[in-house]
C-alpha cells in the first residue's frame, strides 16, 4: 500500500527539478500525476518515465501565470480522474542575480507573475473543487530566501515572501472546509533554476562551495529532500499541520 493510492495529484513545474522529483515521488507512493510544465517536451519526458516505471502520469503545458491555461490544467484532472485531491505549486523562477536598483520593471513584473500570481491561480482554481469533494491538500514552494534572504535576489525573495503571507491566510480561509494548505522552504540546490538565477550552466566550484558554507549540514539540497517534504506534508500524517512552512535548509536559517 502506497501513501497516496489512487490520489489525484497536480504537480506544476513537474518537467525538472523539485517539480520533477516530487511528481515521481507520488507515483511511486501510488498516485495519478498531473505532470504540469511550461516545457511539454519536459512534462512528456517525466510522465513517460513514470508510466515506464508502471505509475499512473499525464503530461500537460500550462503557463501559471496565464489563468485560462491554469483552468484548463485544473479541469484536465477533474476530466481524467474526477478531482484533485493535492495540488503542488512548485512552478518558479528568478530574474539573474542583480542588485535590486539594476532591475528593470519586466524583470520585477516578470517573476512577480509566475511565482506569486502563479500560486493565486492554482489555489484559485483547485479551491472549489477539493471544497466540493470535501476536502484536498496544497502545498506551495517557496524558499528560505522569504525568510532568511541574501543579497542579489531580493524582489524573487519577495515574491517567496507573498506565497508565505498567502499560504497562511489561505490556510485560515480553507480549515473547516478540510483543506490544509502550507509551504516548503527549500535552501539552494544544483537545479535549473539555478542556472537561471546565476547565468552559469554548470554551478561553478567556488558558487557551490561558497553556499555550502553557509549550509550547517554542509551541503546543497537535492529534489529528493524537497519531495519527501512535499509528500510529507501531503500526507494523512500531516491532518493536523496547515498554515504552516517546512524549512528545507539544512540549518541555513538558523
Ligand atoms: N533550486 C533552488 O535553489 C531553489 C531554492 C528555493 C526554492 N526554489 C523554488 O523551487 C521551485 C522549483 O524550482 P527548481 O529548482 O526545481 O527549478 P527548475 O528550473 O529545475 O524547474 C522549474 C520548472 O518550472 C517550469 N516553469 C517555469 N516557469 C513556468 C511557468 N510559468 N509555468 C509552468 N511551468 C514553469 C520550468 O519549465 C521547469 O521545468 C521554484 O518555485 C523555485 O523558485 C528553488
Amino acid at each position: 500500500m502506497g501513501r497516496f493510492d489512487g490520489r489525484r495529484i497536480v504537480v506544476t513545474g513537474a518537467g525538472s527539478g523539485f517539480g520533477e522529483a516530487t511528481a515521481r515521488r507520488f507515483a511511486e507512493e501510488g498516485a495519478r500525476v498531473l505532470v504540469a510544465d511550461l516545457d511539454d517536451e519536459r512534462a512528456r519526458r517525466v510522465a513517460g518515465g513514470i508510466e515506464s516505471a508502471g505509475g499512473v502520469a499525464e503530461p500537460f503545458t500550462v503557463n501559471v501565470a496565464e489563468e485560462d491555461q491554469v483552468a484548463a490544467m485544473i479541469q484536465r484532472s477533474v476530466n481524467l480522474w474526477d478531482g484533485v485531491d493535492v495540488l503542488v505549486n512548485n512552478a518558479g523562477y528568478s530574474h539573474r542575480q542583480k542588485l535590486l536598483w539594476k532591475l528593470t520593471v519586466e524583470e520585477f513584473d516578470a517573476v512577480f507573475a509566475v511565482n506569486v500570481r502563479g500560486v493565486f491561480l492554482g489555489c484559485k482554481h483547485v479551491i472549489p473543487v477539493m471544497m466540493a469533494a470535501g476536502g484536498g491538500v496544497i502545498v506551495n514552494i517557496a524558499s528560505i530566501g522569504a525568510v532568511a534572504p541574501r543579497p542579489g535576489v531580493t524582489p524573487y525573495n519577495g515574491t517567496k515572501g507573498a506565497v508565505l503571507t498567502m499560504t497562511k491566510g489561505l490556510a485560515l480561509e480553507t480549515a473547516r472546509h478540510n483543506i490544509r494548505v502550507n509551504a516548503v522552504n527549500p535552501v539552494a540546490a544544483a537545479t535549473g533554476f539555478m542556472k537561471t538565477a546565476t547565468g552559469q550552466d554548470e554551478l561553478s566550484a567556488e558558487l557551490e562551495a561558497n553556499l555550502i558554507a553557509s549550509i550547517p549540514r554542509g551541503r546543497l539540497a537535492t529534489p529528493a529532500d524537497v519531495a519527501a517534504a512535499v509528500t510529507f506534508l501531503a500526507s494523512d500524517d500531516a491532518d493536523f499541520i496547515t498554515g504552516t512552512a517546512l524549512n528545507v535548509d539544512g540549518g541555513r536559517s538558523v
